[in-house]
């Protein structure tokens, strides 16, 4: 196990108008560790991930991913460095429908400009520990909330990411379909020595997580 978090953020403001959304947030994530934000509705999760992922700037504070401080970064600088280093799930999955589930898990890898049968090859992979084996072909529209989400899951680890952020992953999902995504999620995150940040309503995906922040007015308190 690594020696320092994995990424770190410090100091993390963002205002939209009057509206503070992060308020002086220091965080740390760990390789191999699960964290789970949660709060009220509008108390600055999203913000906070998106933060974090590098897909807004923060207004004052500094991210820093393995060391290397990346909220600095131009547009196009912080784009390739998500590619590269961040996978995302979020509520809904956003699989791209006119793809097939092999598809959409290989696109990250051929967006990153690796061969097709690389890609295809690596994204393969996934499906037989992820329990969607028999679905490689089907269109997100013909797939349960749950297989949807495992192939957003295949989708954020096939790059070999160092975080994984994942935004009310399962909130569409019923009980039994939460805890078993959860669970996969885990494992697979754990497995490949990732990061997982986790925004979640749900006081037992909270729990399922090795550390647990509330954040209330874009503050870190502590946990409920
Ligand atoms: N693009 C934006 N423009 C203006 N205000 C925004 C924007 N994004 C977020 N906000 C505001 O910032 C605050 C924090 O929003 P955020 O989306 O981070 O909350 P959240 O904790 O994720 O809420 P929820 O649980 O409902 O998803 C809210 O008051 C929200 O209205
Ligand atoms: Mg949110």
């Amino acid at each position: 196990m690594s020696d320092a978090p994995v990424l770190i953020g410090r100091g993390l403001t963002k205002r939209y108008g009057d509206v503070v959304a992060l308020d002086g947030v220091d965080i740390e994530v760990w390789r191999g560790e699960s964290l789970a934000l949660t709060g009220p509705s509008g108390s600055g999760k999203t913000t906070l991930l998106h933060v974090l992922a590098g897909i807004i700037r923060p207004d004052s504070g500094t991210v820093h991913l393995e060391g290397r401080r990346i909220d600095d970064l131009d547009d196009r600088l912080r784009t390739r460095m998500r590619a590269r280093h961040f996978g995302f799930v979020f509520q809904e999955g956003y699989l791209v429908p006119e793809l097939t589930a092999l598809e959409n898990v290989a696109l990250p890898l051929l967006l990153q400009r690796r061969s097709k049968d690389d890609a295809f090859a690596e994204a393969r992979r996934w499906f037989e520990p992820l329990g969607i084996a028999r679905l490689e072909r089907r269109r997100p529209g013909e797939l349960s909330g749950g297989q949807a989400q495992r192939v957003a899951i295949a989708r954020a680890i096939v790059t070999g990411p160092s975080v994984v952020f994942a935004d009310e992953p399962t909130a569409a999902l019923d009980t039994e379909t939460t805890h078993r995504t959860m669970e996969l999620l885990e494992q697979v995150t754990r497995h490949a020595g990732a990061g997982l940040v986790v925004v979640t309503h749900d006081p037992a995906v909270a729990a399922r997580c090795d550390q647990q922040m509330s954040i209330r007015d874009g503050r870190i308190g502590v946990p409920a």
